[in-house]
């Protein structure tokens, strides 16, 4: 990505940026100037994203620990004085028959896809509000709109983000702080190589566009919703890079 420096002079923390989408955003803000925080489960990875990157920190914590999540936001704003854009990517991905769905499968998928994203927020929100700036980009999916066979459990979680979103959205925003979402199509990253071929050709054949995106795809649309102008009119919105495959 060409070098711009939209983001100059931010701080960012980006969760899942160990992998797929998160690490393409992670890549995408440190080029256009701001100050990135990794975060991921994976210690040894997020280790490595972060030497890669030149980050300017990284955290080895798992999304769905309500004590480790805030920790690490507080952790942030302790080092870099202040937090400006939150973007919530780390997430999992089963296929599941509704019928043979266990509960603890359920109860897993809502915790991080969709648990997180109310935590990160939660221990955030407070310092963008009182600095009177701030940006959350929570990573949905286009199955949180339209819905996906053998995926109850993550339409779910990623409608529950888009409404959190849209919630959320309208109690910040008056505090200069903007809430938004993406909600991608199928991506080429190892959350979607674990679904089952069948599933990826009936997906692919779906998509208007016929092919699934890259994570480069969708950085971009993050970078905009982080930018100054670029972004200042977006509030509860959910964007749709996503081959086609949702035109709401
Ligand atoms: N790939 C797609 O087709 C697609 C489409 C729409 C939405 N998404 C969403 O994009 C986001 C990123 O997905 P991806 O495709 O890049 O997947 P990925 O598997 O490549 O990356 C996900 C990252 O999240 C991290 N993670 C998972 N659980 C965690 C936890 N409990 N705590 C901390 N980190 C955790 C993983 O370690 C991994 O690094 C997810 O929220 C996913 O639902 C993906």
């Amino acid at each position: 990505m060409q070098l711009q420096g939209t983001l100059h002079g931010r701080t960012a923390l980006v969760t899942g940026a160990a992998s797929g989408i998160g690490n393409a955003i992670a890549r995408a803000y440190a080029a256009e100037g701001a100050a990135v925080v990794v975060l991921d489960r994976d210690a040894e990875r997020v280790q490595a994203v972060a030497a890669q990157l030149g980050a300017a920190g990284a955290h080895a914590v798992d999304v769905t620990d309500a004590d480790a999540t805030k920790e690490a936001v507080d952790g942030v704003v302790a080092a870099h004085g202040r937090l400006d854009v939150l973007v919530n990517c780390a997430g999992i991905l089963t296929e599941v028959p509704l019928v043979e769905m266990d509960v603890a499968t359920w109860d897993r998928m809502i915790d991080v896809d969709l648990r997180s994203v109310f935590l990160m927020t939660r221990w955030a929100a407070p310092h963008m509000v009182a600095q009177r700036w701030g940006r959350v980009v929570n990573v949905a999916s286009q199955l949180g709109l339209k819905g996906g066979e053998s995926l109850t459990h993550y339409s779910a979680a990623k409608a529950g983000v888009i409404g959190f979103t849209k919630a959320a959205a309208r109690e910040l925003a008056p505090h200069g702080v903007l809430v938004n979402a993406i909600a991608p199509g199928p991506v080429n990253t190892p959350l979607v190589d674990g679904l089952s071929p069948d599933w990826k050709a009936a997906k692919q054949a779906e998509l208007p566009l016929g092919r699934f995106g890259d994570p480069e795809e969708i950085a971009p649309t993050a970078v905009l919703l982080a930018s100054d102008p670029g972004g200042n009119l977006y509030v509860g919105q959910t964007l749709g890079p996503n081959s086609g495959d949702v035109m709401p």
